[in-house]
């Protein structure tokens, strides 16, 4: 049975100030939860969001991870740098970091490899855009953001890590999907895991992400293929997303 996972991604906000005191308000109201919860904030403060959540069982994630293992790439971010800091998970692949700084398929598939190196949990984000979705190629652009990091790491590598499927349409529009076509596309993924592994396929944690709230987080999270979330907005106000994570 596949642990649920509930992750936060705050994004580019919150000031150090607001991060720490989010993340104390998150390890002091979380309480006893099943499933495991991990918060992604900024580079800049990621080791003090990890020392305000000591103690708590909330893991701390990266929202990038450079696609070389180190050298003159000014303002990347190596896994190494990550596995340093004591960090759990890296997304790699968000829609914003493909759409607004040119993330590729093969961009993103070798972050996916660096962190897997470094022992990073790569969290690849894959999803369509709306014109994609009204032109039917939902499922295209799903196989080629998957198969560009099974040629790279393998079918195998899955089974250490988590995919998130966020549809771009519905990433901080409010346009949550649908129960049913968020579900349509995780056991969707999980079908064309499954034709290489069944085993890898069982095994992945596969979140939905896009305009997560907490009233409508029970009905996404109660389809069979979906493991858990990955919240944006929802994730800065420690009151809804406690209750966001109480929603499995
Ligand atoms: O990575 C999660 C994020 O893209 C979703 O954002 O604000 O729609 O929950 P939001």
């Amino acid at each position: 049975m596949r642990q649920p996972l509930i992750m936060g991604n705050w994004k580019m906000n919150t000031s150090r100030e607001e991060g720490v005191q989010l993340a104390k308000a998150l390890a002091e109201g979380l309480g006893s939860v099943a499933q495991e919860v991990a918060v992604c904030v900024p580079f800049v403060y990621l080791s003090d969001v990890k020392n305000a959540l000591a103690g708590s069982p909330i893991a701390v994630g990266a929202q990038n991870v450079a696609d070389q293992a180190s050298g003159a790439y000014t303002g990347e971010v190596s896994a190494t740098m990550l596995a340093d800091c004591g960090i759990k998970y890296a997304l790699v692949g968000h829609s914003e970091r493909r759409s607004y700084y040119g993330d590729t398929n093969q961009s993103v598939a070798n972050r996916f490899c660096q962190a897997l190196k470094q022992n990073v949990i790569p969290v690849l984000c894959v999803g369509e855009t709306l014109d994609e979705r009204e032109q039917n190629r939902t499922f295209q652009v799903v196989d080629e953001q998957l198969d560009a990091v099974i040629d790279a790491a393998g079918i195998e590598a899955f089974g250490k890590a988590v995919i998130a499927y966020e549809p771009v349409w519905a990433i901080g529009t409010g346009k949550t999907a649908t129960d049913e076509q968020a579900q349509e596309v995780h056991q969707y993924i999980r079908q064309r895991i499954a034709e290489r592994s069944a085993a890898v396929a069982e095994k992945v944690q596969i979140l939905y992400g896009g305009s997560v709230k907490p009233d409508n987080a029970k009905g996404l999270f109660a389809m069979p293929d979906i493991d858990g979330g990955l919240v944006g907005g929802a994730s800065l106000d420690a009151k809804g997303f406690l209750q966001i994570c109480h929603s499995v």
